[in-house]
């Protein structure tokens, strides 16, 4: 086998794809595999996250599900600065990457047994989740909290999932989605180890398009932590492969209201808000269920943690989109990480830097009158 499903607490191996989490004790699968990254081996007739179909061997050839997702611009921004255009992928976020490895890896074995992948996720994991079952002929169902409303939402029942509305908490939705039912496959991306692995193919793009050469840092916004594992896995396994020598400095991004990873990274308490109203509003992991897992791999690979507050965050908002750079407010949250780290010199105009732009602002819900006025400040 050219890869492996282990456990990140016991190190039992798992055999099944459709596990998302380990079989023996319930903590979090990853997925790993032996191939080395080879430029050589790269598909570069394919201008899409199949070029390095090589690299994820767990998806046969005749069962890839794409929108077309992936290889998206990096374009310079200014200096030696240059933003990772997420928002350009087919359902209009990152999370395209983890749903067609997700879905390309499973959806076979769900047809067979007549079943129907279960999500929980009113946002764009559950849009993405959503697009991919479509194109893959799958029936999904996706748990939402009962207030959800918006764009998003729209998107995923534009899609033809079923939607379940559920009462109560974040965590309710999510435990009403995994209990078992005939026919349900639960895939949930936040905890399903072959999304977050889809992800890793961000960093593989980012150093083909810089020339083979990594970035000094690279911010990228954080909430449950899929966007910052996947990451972090795929410079890994570049270093390991030895096509670069070291893992950038890679900064994870958070709201001052949703920060448990920032506050754990540098050892202080974090009590969330009892109401949640950032604009970022992505970014809502209170309590990720990978916390650990996050804070353990950010301080092996030397990485850094922020937290910028609501003012920053409309401020960078509107300054991107003044620029032309039409993306979620949650995305902005990384901008205005690192311009906070530019003015307290954590950070320098001569780093190369990457900053990945995760959502479409297409899918706000903010309005014109709600953006920060620059002639006001
Ligand atoms: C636009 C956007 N950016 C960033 C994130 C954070 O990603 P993660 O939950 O993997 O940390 C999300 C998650 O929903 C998102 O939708």
């Amino acid at each position: 086998m050219d890869y492996e499903a282990k456990c990140t607490a016991c190190s039992r191996r798992s055999q099944n794809l459709l596990d998302y989490k380990c079989p023996a004790c319930g903590k979090p699968l990853d997925v790993r595999t032996s191939r080395r990254f080879e430029p050589k081996q790269i598909d570069d007739k394919i201008f899409g996250f199949w070029r390095h179909a090589r690299f994820f061997p767990y998806v046969r050839k005749e069962d890839v599900v794409t929108l077309g997702e992936g290889w998206t611009p990096l374009v310079r921004h200014s200096g030696s600065v240059s933003f990772k255009l997420e928002n350009l992928n087919p359902t209009g976020s990152f999370k395209d990457r983890g749903s067609t490895t997700l879905i390309s890896a499973t959806h076979a074995q769900v047809r067979k047994a007549k079943g129907y992948i279960a999500e929980d996720s009113s946002g764009n994991a559950g849009a993405s989740v959503s697009a991919y079952s479509a194109r893959a002929g799958l029936k999904a169902r996706i748990y939402v909290p009962e207030t959800v409303a918006g764009p998003k939402f729209s998107q995923i029942q534009f899609h033809g999932a079923e939607v379940v509305k559920v009462a109560g908490s974040r965590s309710k939705v999510a435990e009403e989605a995994q209990k078992p039912e005939k026919s349900k496959f639960y895939v949930g991306h936040i905890l399903h180890p072959l999304f977050r692995d889809g992800i890793r193919s961000l960093a593989y793009e980012i150093v083909e398009q810089s020339g083979w050469k990594i970035p000094d840092r690279i911010y990228l916004p954080c909430s449950a932590g899929t966007l910052l594992l996947g990451v972090l896995s795929g410079f890994q396994h570049l270093v390991e492969s030895g096509t670069v020598e070291n893992v950038p400095t890679v900064v994870a991004c958070q709201t001052s209201q949703v920060s448990p990873l920032f506050h754990r990274f540098k050892g202080s308490c974090y009590r969330p808000p009892e109401k949640i109203a950032s604009v970022a509003d992505a970014l809502v992991s209170v309590d990720p269920p990978l916390l650990d897992l996050m804070v353990r791999q950010l301080k092996e690979a030397d990485g850094d943690a922020v937290l910028v507050e609501e003012n920053d965050i409309l401020q960078a908002f509107s300054e991107l989109a003044r620029q032309g750079f039409f993306v979620e407010p949650s995305s902005a949250v990384a901008y205005a990480a690192y311009k906070k780290q530019l003015e307290s010199k954590e950070a320098s105009r001569a780093n190369k830097t990457v900053i990945v732009l995760t959502g479409s602002g297409l899918k706000t819900t903010l309005k014109p009158s709600q953006q920060h006025n620059p002639a006001a400040s």
